[in-house]
């Protein structure tokens, strides 16, 4: 296992996401079963860091990992756990209520890391930090972070939280390159804080582009792992690859062995550019 280690915290390069365990935006039955399996195997596999939210399948993703992580009887202490507050519950009291419900939900005492999942205009920042700062305050909460946020909210709240920002989870991949543009990934590498990179190989033509191909044989690996040590490589960057498959899985964990040389690394960089 490969960690970032940032503020003293050693977190894993690569964890598991939750997105479309036991639903989308809503609970969806028939995926329970798929979804408890996915999860069992990640937990076997020996991911630790899992990222879910309140938002997903409707707090069911939270449930499921809850329930699987009680029956495989993992100590708490060996995983690090992420989920995040949905826009709408930003206003203070609404922040302590989703925050209780997810905890709940997950069958945990506390999450090590809470996010505002994505930005609300409507809602002052500062009113949503008084009340995360409380749930760090009480113990609920070990860190806080934010998501999709844009230079200027981040820097926001930075000023706003009374322990240091964890992350900003953003997409980040080798074709998506917005927070490249716009400044945040240099802002964070600069200032300990942690990319938190989703969607990391959610994109189309992964498994075609020769040049990825190419280099994932050079090494006896896949296009998908040479897409996620491309991000590892970086400093400060995590990522949280989802999969249903164990063997996807086994693959994307493994993906923090492959040491890429620098030219493969700046070819990668460069195989996107516009
Ligand atoms: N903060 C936010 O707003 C936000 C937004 C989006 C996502 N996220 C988080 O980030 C996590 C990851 O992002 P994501 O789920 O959007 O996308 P992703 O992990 O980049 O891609 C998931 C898809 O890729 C496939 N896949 C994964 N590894 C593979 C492999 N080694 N070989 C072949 N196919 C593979 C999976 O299919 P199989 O199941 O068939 O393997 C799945 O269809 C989410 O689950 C969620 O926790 C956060």
């Amino acid at each position: 296992m490969k960690f970032e280690t940032v503020r003293g915290l050693h977190i894993p390069k690569v964890g598991f996401g939750t997105w479309s365990i036991g639903g989308q935006s809503s609970p969806d039955p028939k995926l329970d079963s798929v979804s408890r399996t996915a999860l069992r195997s990640a937990l076997e596999l020996g991911y630790t860091h899992f990222d879910t939210a309140e938002y997903y399948a409707d707090g069911h993703a939270e449930e499921l990992l809850g329930q699987e992580i009680r029956e495989m009887g993992i100590r708490r202490e060996d995983l690090f756990l992420t989920t995040k507050v949905s826009p709408e519950h930003l206003h203070p009291d609404d922040v302590l209520r989703a925050c209780d419900r997810s905890l709940r939900r997950l069958g945990v005492d506390f999450v090590d890391l809470y996010l505002i999942h994505w930005p609300n205009p409507r809602i002052k920042l500062g009113e949503s930090f008084r009340a995360l700062n409380r749930l760090v305050r009480e113990g609920k909460v070990r860190h806080l972070g934010v998501s999709n946020f844009k230079l200027k909210m981040l820097k926001e709240s930075v000023a706003l939280s009374e322990t240091p920002l964890l992350t900003n989870q953003i997409p980040y991949s080798l074709p998506e390159k917005t927070y490249v543009e716009n400044g945040v990934i240099a802002y964070c590498q600069q200032n300990d804080i942690l990319v938190t990179a989703y969607s990391p190989v959610k994109f189309r033509n992964l498994n075609v582009n020769a040049t990825l191909k190419s280099i994932a044989a050079a090494h006896g690996a896949t296009s998908y792992q040479v897409a996620l040590a491309w991000l590892i490589a970086q400093p400060r960057v995590i990522t949280i690859p989802m999969s249903f498959d164990p063997a996807h899985q086994k693959e994307n964990l493994e993906a923090m062995n492959l040491e890429l040389s620098a030219s493969e690394l700046g070819q990668l960089s460069n195989l996107y550019s516009r």
